[in-house]
């Protein structure tokens, strides 16, 4: 008759090998090791992604049209006269002003510290209230500390035919020809071309 001690660890082995004969797939529980792994692959994975996310975000920010920062459509009819008072698009912070040399988008903030300079019809000049800077039509500087012109926003103008003018990368004006119609105006508050020092 076999005993308790002689018997035991036949009998264990042969359980082991009926279970590793059953049909079916068994999974082992991950080690406490393997777990830690894990859990450290999926924080470093998820940390990952949401910087490439944020990078994203802020490398391509998305603006509404007609929001500061994005397109605005600037309406033909709204052009000002050749040397007549600029029209101003408060929400776009901009002046459309239209000069012999043609059209600009000036960024209606002051190039010395940041205050918001007022056409003044009776000079004829844009005049800052805070020091005193003025500036012409054109945005060009004429005195007071500001340190250079005024800034402009990139502007692009369709034509019937099918053509497009945009602002010289320079800041300069896009010239407009009257006997050309003008089908569509945009001004890009989100391009700025920062105003040459003087
Ligand atoms: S902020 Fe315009 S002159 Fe100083």
């Amino acid at each position: 008759m076999a005993t308790a001690e002689s018997t035991s660890p036949r009998m264990m082995s042969a359980a082991a090998a009926r279970q590793s004969a059953a049909p079916g797939i068994q999974v082992a529980a991950p080690s406490r090791r393997e777990f830690l792994y894990y859990i450290w692959g999926a924080s470093i994975a998820l940390l990952l992604g949401e910087a490439s996310a944020g990078l994203i975000w802020f490398a391509f920010p998305r603006f509404k049209e007609g929001e500061f920062g994005g397109t605005f459509a600037f309406n033909p009819e709204e052009l000002p006269a050749v040397g007549a008072a600029p029209t101003s698009v408060p929400a776009g912070r901009f002046h459309v002003t239209l000069t012999p040399e043609g059209l600009r988008a000036l960024y209606g903030v002051c190039t010395h510290l940041g205050c918001l300079p007022k056409w003044v019809p009776t000079n004829n000049r844009f005049e800052c209230p805070c020091h005193g800077s003025k500036f012409h039509l054109s945005g060009n500087w004429i005195e007071g500390p500001a340190p250079r012109n005024l800034d402009l926003f990139i502007a692009r103008v369709t034509f019937a035919d099918g053509t497009t003018l945009e602002t010289p990368a320079d800041g300069g004006a896009i010239p407009l020809d009257p006997n050309r119609q003008i089908t569509s105006i945009q001004i890009d508050t989100g391009a700025r071309i920062i105003g040459a020092l003087h």
